[in-house]
């Protein structure tokens, strides 16, 4: 089966310079070119009137200075929430990004993106790739682009969507399931993302040794991590990557 000729890099920076900026922000995308990051993960989801942005919860509060779901937000309302101001004074005044000035964002700065389809409960799998998956392409091009997902009716809208060829698609696990291969030959998936605390070296060489690249998250210690590049994983998604500056293979 054909991909993308992605390169995909040791670190990635997970919900953008997480550890030195707003998540899921412009500002943290900033940061993690600044730290010579080239490629971030992101989630995406959709506010209530369809309009799809970078979020990672189901609610705004523990990123924002307002309480609402989500899904109650229209685009006017989301974009009245101060979404930096809770990590830093510096940040104040940060607004919600929509995935449409994102993609501008890491277009501009020549990034590559793992764009995460975040479905949370309650909300349509199907709704958010058919607004997600078609900006992405049209913004980014393939070899600079992952989509993932834990959830697998998105991954199957997603490949309704697009081919193989054309879109790599990433299966995230927690611990890596037995029929991990049986769903990723069924989608065909380009990676595998798994919880780095929950990969065993059995399931990272099952993986690894089949073809598929493996990303880890989340990885913010190096020395705990050390042992787990022989297991041929590819990639840590990293809060802050520069802490494993000296401590790659
Ligand atoms: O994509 C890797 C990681 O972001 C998955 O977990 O909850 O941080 O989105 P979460
Ligand atoms: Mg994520």
């Amino acid at each position: 089966m054909s991909h993308p000729a992605i390169t995909l890099p040791r670190l990635i920076a997970h919900r953008g310079l997480s550890a030195r900026a707003p998540e899921n922000t412009l500002s943290a995308v900033r940061a993690a070119h600044a730290a010579d990051c080239h490629w971030v993960e992101l989630d995406v989801q959709l506010l209530g009137d369809g309009t799809p942005v970078i979020w990672h919860d189901a609610t705004v509060k523990r990123c924002s200075d307002g309480r609402a779901r989500l899904k109650d937000l229209d685009l006017p309302r989301a974009r009245r929430l101060d979404v930096g101001g809770w990590f830093g004074d510096e940040f104040r005044g940060e607004r919600i990004a929509t995935l449409s000035e994102m993609l501008g964002l890491i277009d501009a700065l020549g990034l590559g993106l793992n764009l995460e389809l975040k479905v949370n409960r309650g909300r349509s799998a199907a709704a958010l790739v058919e607004e997600a998956i078609p900006a992405a392409l049209d913004r980014l091009s393939s070899e600079r682009l992952i989509v993932s997902s834990f959830n697998a009716e998105a991954l199957s809208c997603a490949r309704d969507l697009a081919p193989a060829a054309r879109l790599a698609l990433g299966a995230l696990f927690e611990g890596i399931p037995d029929d991990w291969r049986q769903r990723c030959e069924a989608l065909e998936i380009y990676s595998v993302h798994a919880d780095w605390k929950r990969l065993s070296r059995r399931g990272a060489l099952a993986v690894s040794e089949a073809g598929y690249p493996l990303l880890c998250y989340t990885a913010n210690d190096p020395a705990a991590f050390a042992h787990q590049w022989d297991w041929g994983v590819s990639s840590v998604i990293s809060d802050d990557p520069s802490c494993f500056e000296g401590h790659l293979p």
